[in-house]
């Protein structure tokens, strides 16, 4: 006899009369559908999604070997909030910190203290939120008002600055970036701090462009005006990306901790640590810069467990995975796989040069990320949010944008190189461009509305 169960079992898939055309959007369906149905569901509206390879958008790691994927895998359900239950995925959660805390410099390894965040954004705000506590501490002990917070920061900066200064009521004082000054390097920076300001932030791999900024500069201005002033302004460095490129591909620069106006630097597990999407971390140079009274502590979940973090549950994986990738490649790996991606910017730096309508803003040698803009005197009926268009509908992700505020008139594009992005895919995407730019010649842009659309 056969049973229901048979009878879904031999219908072609797609065809089958509890197959349903389509799924609910706006409420919850009354009753649930099979499980291979729900999963087909699912799994076939995000293979819509872009195809990753070809995103050149996204600082996100988007590959990781075998054994990573067994590893994570194996830790899916593993919240990284209960160390009670999970005291190992703790433990290795400091074994990464402290890891981290060794190859910034920070004076006294022992004496450092650090977490695991969802991502950057997380680790920035709370570094700011630091430093708005310790300012607050200083001010209050000296009976002075605390009710003008400022952060110093370049015009540049990633939007969790500008969520951490909007969420935590904290002036954001931007220094434009303009064509003399390409990133926050120092200049004027007198002109924007006062005894208000909580901090400055450098980062180490400007989102728009790519390009550091001048740790050292910028401590050596702050320098000067603590000896002008008597304002001791500590510096946050936003190392989101450059955290793990500087100290295997250009281990030379000062930068982080070996200055000692750097109070605590955060960088993205899931951009150059090399690890899927959900993993940042913070570290300060030493404890006494992270106020106790930020730690909170709970026992609801058995023992006596300190958290300093926004969210409190959240996976747990890929803590255990940027351990992995730490054990796996070691410094020795690190440097392979950045230099490998700094490579590939460079040549395709040097390759778009030399397709000729364009100028380069920053040749990929900082972070493995560069941005360029049409060449000046070089109107050729078609701009850049064109060539985006054009390479798009070849499924690469190229993105076009206006730089912000002072030189919000010049448009960018910009390509980030990460592990995976290899010399035979940098060709394919350099034949693309040629065919781009030579169809846009003979053709020109689609002047008229969509141009209209992104100005
Ligand atoms: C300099 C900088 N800071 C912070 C962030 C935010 O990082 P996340 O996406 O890990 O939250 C980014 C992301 O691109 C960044 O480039």
């Amino acid at each position: 006899m056969t049973t229901a169960r048979d009878y879904a079992e031999v219908n072609p898939l797609f065809a089958r009369s509890d197959e349903p055309g389509t799924a609910p959007r706006h409420h919850l369906p009354e009753t649930g559908l099979n499980q291979e149905a729900a999963y087909r569901l699912v799994h076939d509206e995000s293979m819509l999604d872009g195809n990753a390879r070809l995103n050149l958008a996204t600082f996100v790691t988007t590959w990781m070997d075998d054994s990573a994927n067994r590893i994570y895998s194996e830790a899916f359900d593993k919240n990284a909030i209960d160390k009670d239950e999970y005291p190992q995925t703790a433990a290795i959660e400091r074994y990464c910190w402290r890891m981290l805390a060794d190859l910034w410099h920070a004076p006294d390894p022992a004496d450092t203290i650090g977490t695991s965040t969802t991502g950057s954004s997380e680790a920035c705000m709370l570094g700011g939120l630091a430093l708005k506590r310790r300012w607050q501490q200083r001010r209050r002990a000296a009976g002075q008002g605390v009710d003008k917070p400022n952060l110093v920061m370049s015009s540049a900066v990633q939007v969790c600055w500008e969520k951490f200064c909007n969420y935590w009521d904290v002036e954001a004082r931007f220094v434009p970036i303009s064509l003399e000054h390409k990133v926050l390097d120092g200049f004027d920076l007198d002109k924007y701090c006062d005894e208000n300001t909580i901090g400055v932030v450098a980062v180490m791999g400007v989102t728009y462009t790519g390009m550091y900024e001048p740790v050292a500069q910028i401590a050596a201005a702050l320098d000067r005006l603590q000896q002008q002033t008597g304002l001791d302004i500590p510096i946050h460095v936003d190392a989101a990306s450059g955290g793990m490129i500087a100290p295997f591909c250009q281990a030379d620069l000062l930068w982080d901790f070996r200055l000692p106006r750097v109070a605590s630097i955060n960088t993205s597990g899931h951009k150059y640590g090399l690890v899927y999407p959900g993993l940042g971390w913070v570290v300060w140079r030493e404890s006494s810069l992270l106020p106790d009274d930020l730690i909170f502590r709970v026992s609801y979940l058995g023992g006596d467990m300190p958290t300093f973090a926004l969210n409190f549950s959240r996976p747990g994986a890929q803590i255990l995975l940027q351990y992995y990738m730490f054990l796996r490649l070691g410094r020795a790996g690190y440097q392979r796989v950045q230099r490998g991606s700094l490579d590939v910017a460079r040549f395709l730096a040097r390759s778009i040069q030399g397709l000729g309508p364009f100028e380069l803003w920053n040749d990929g040698s900082d972070i493995p990320v560069f941005a360029w803009s049409m060449a000046a005197g070089q109107d050729r009926g078609w701009n850049l949010y064109d060539l985006s268009d054009r390479l798009r509908m070849r499924g690469w992700q190229v993105p076009a944008y206006p730089m912000p505020d002072a030189l919000q008139d010049l448009t960018v594009q910009r390509i980030v190189v990460r592990n995976g992005v290899t010399m035979d895919l940098a060709d394919k995407l350099l034949g693309e461009l040629r065919s781009a730019v030579a169809f846009l010649d003979a053709h020109g842009g689609p002047r008229g509305a969509g141009a209209a659309f992104h100005h």
